[in-house]
């Protein structure tokens, strides 16, 4: 869940190192640091707190050189301050290091280690494979042996970046597991290192992805993979088309509103060469799926955390009702320790925004061990969950910087909706017309969504009226259940207001106490197939005395005469309704942490990826 960035070639690294780590501040902000490599030896500036207190420091006493490395911490062992923060020099101070992962044996090295004598200066980790580096060059005086040993040596899964003093020519980058990525980015006469692509991508498009157990030595003229065993590699080098400026905040206050503003375009993308709209087709290549094998299907088991799993929830739904094939929605964390019933006529699909969801891999991992086909919906290129599987989705939005997820959740309700069409056309389950018409209906989304961003006034008032409640309630039915669950959620975790989610039914049969002035009720009651029972809900809760708030149709006066307020949303086919009723709730979690003076794109104790399990 750290951001890592490193540089060697001859500009002054510490620009490139702070620019880069501003970009993955998102992964983690508990602390911040980096080591350069000056006259021969290393200089290390590392602070708690944000990246700013960082770059402070370095105002205060600058430092440069032609290589180095940089890290932002989500802190795991050892609580977030200035002695726990990356990098860790050796004792001697020769070799410095950089981690993202969890050193699983760490309690019996760190023993091992103090008995040979040599001492910690933090309550980390990642100390021990600094130590451990430093304590195998005594043997062998050559740091790539030095690292290989001591990656032989760590339990758990690692991205790990080192170099030492006595080498000044070269960087180790290595990769274990699935603690996050290790990316290398080609550049001339000098090279780059990143936990993820947007720290490196202003500089470079040539992109090498280190896989699991692999280890790249980064010169300024030339890079080697090898396996950390040491057998040599032939990288492959690929190039990424994402734009750095949308990478960039721009005229908005934060990325959040800036990605929730950008879904009008993300779902134009996320569209464009799948839709043929004359043929009322669609196309979905890098899924490699033929007609046979689609028929092969038996079950579909969809696979994800947080905001990814609601999105799983409403494709467990389009796929049964489009494609009739059985679908179940398993939460990631939950997948391997369900022994869950997975055969080679079970594909399994995982959505994800990272790709480097450590349960969503363990996941995808334990379904590939029983046979499982495995397909992902993906956003970040290039990352495990697009590599390790048979076939993907991409979701084509481009870097989703804050930390609650906004338009990589509208995406892969589109991608979902496009493959459960692409299944039941390759299995022959849908009439031409039926198929015409739901590809057709995908026309409108772009611009329904524009139509609920243009109302974001409306939203922040009905914010105003919210903004100092301590708890609500999200209700919804059908296929808009689980987007009540997303509004609950966005609303939790950057406004720190506790929110539950029910399905509406549920209700009566518990929740109901909870009701009263005091706990407001959002609805979601558009004119979908539960239209008619969550009016009965929204009549239940108003004769308790609970302010409701309801996403409603457009020009829908029966909700608007029952309810306290209306968030507006324009009419929309019910299977498409989930990409557009969540929008106001984003708006409204959106301005209600905005009212309430919080720090939207990095909430408390988050992380835009969660590399950890
Ligand atoms: C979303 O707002 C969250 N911050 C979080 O639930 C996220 O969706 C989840 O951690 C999964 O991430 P992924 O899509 O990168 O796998």
């Amino acid at each position: 869940m750290c951001g890592i960035v490193g540089y060697i070639g001859e500009k002054n690294a510490t620009p490139i190192i702070l620019n880069g780590l501003k970009k993955l501040e998102y992964r983690g902000y508990d602390s911040a640091g980096l080591a350069v490599l000056t006259n021969g030896h290393i200089e290390v500036r590392r602070d708690a707190g944000k990246l700013k207190n960082l770059e402070q420091l370095i105002m205060e006493m600058p430092v440069s050189g032609k290589m180095g490395i940089g890290h932002t911490r989500w802190a795991t062992h050892g609580e977030p301050t200035a002695r726990n923060a990356h990098p860790h020099l050796s004792s001697s101070g020769e070799v410095v290091v950089v981690h993202n992962g969890i050193v699983e044996n760490f309690i019996e090295l760190k023993e091992e280690l103090l008995a040979d004598g040599l001492k910690f200066q933090s309550d980390t980790d990642t100390e021990t494979i600094v130590l451990l580096v430093e304590k195998y060059l005594k043997g062998v005086n050559d740091l790539e042996t030095a690292v290989r040993k001591t990656l032989e040596r760590l339990k758990g899964a690692h991205g790990i970046v080192v170099f030492s003093a006595k080498e000044p020519d070269k960087i180790i980058a290595a990769r274990i597991g699935n603690a996050g990525g290790v990316v290398i980015g080609l550049g001339e006469g000098e090279n780059y290192i990143a936990s993820d692509i947007p720290a490196i991508l202003e500089h470079t498009r040539k992109l090498i992805f280190l896989e699991s157990r692999q280890m790249a030595i980064v010169t300024k003229e030339k890079i080697e993979v090898s396996t950390i065993e040491g057998k040599p590699l032939a990288p492959q080098i690929s190039s990424v088309a994402w734009d750095p400026i949308s990478a960039e905040k721009g005229e908005y206050r934060h990325f959040m509103q800036k990605e929730i503003h950008e879904q009008v375009r993300s779902l134009t993308d996320t569209l464009a060469g799948r839709v043929d709209f004359e043929e009322g087709r669609i196309r979905l290549p890098q899924l490699n799926l033929t007609a046979e094998q689609a028929n092969d299907i038996q079950k579909i088991i969809l696979t994800a955390c947080g905001t990814a799993s609601y999105a799983g929830m409403v494709g467990r739904i389009l796929i049964e009702r489009i494609a009739r094939i059985p679908a179940m929605l398993e939460i990631a964390s939950e997948f391997r320790y369900s022994d869950p019933i997975v055969d080679e006529k079970t594909t399994v699909l995982a959505i994800s925004q990272s790709g480097e969801t450590a349960d969503t891999l363990a996941a995808m991992e334990e379904a590939r061990k029983k046979g499982a086909k495995l397909w992902s919906i993906v956003n970040a290129i290039g990352s495990q969950a697009m590599r390790i599987a048979d076939g993907y989705i991409s979701m084509q939005t481009g870097p989703e910087i804050g930390v609650a997820s906004t338009k990589a959740f509208t995406a892969p309700l589109v991608d979902l909706y496009m493959l459960a069409i692409l299944l039941a056309d390759l299995r022959g389950t849908i009439t031409p017309e039926y198929r015409k018409q739901l590809v057709d209906d995908l026309r409108l989304v772009p611009e329904l969504a524009g139509r609920c961003l243009d109302r974001e006034s409306e939203v922040e008032e009905t914010a105003r009226l919210l903004k100092d409640t301590r708890d609500m309630l999200f209700l919804g039915r059908g296929i808009n259940m689980p987007i009540a669950f997303e509004g609950a959620l966005k609303l939790k975790e950057i406004s720190y207001i506790h929110a539950e989610a029910y399905a509406a039914g549920e209700m009566k049969h518990g929740p109901i106490a909870l009701i009263d002035k005091d706990m407001p009720v959002l609805a979601i009651a558009i004119k979908d197939p539960w239209y008619e029972k969550m009016i009965s809900q929204i009549e239940q809760a108003k004769a308790r005395g609970g302010i409701v708030v309801a996403v409603a149709t457009e020009g829908d006066e029966r909700v608007a005469s029952l309810v306290d307020r209306v968030l507006w949303v324009p009419e929309v086919p019910w299977m498409l309704s989930p990409v557009i009723t969540v929008i106001p709730l984003q708006i409204l979690a959106y301005h209600i942490a905005s009212l309430r003076g919080l720090d939207i794109d990095q909430p408390r104790n988050l992380a835009k990826s969660v590399t950890v399990e």
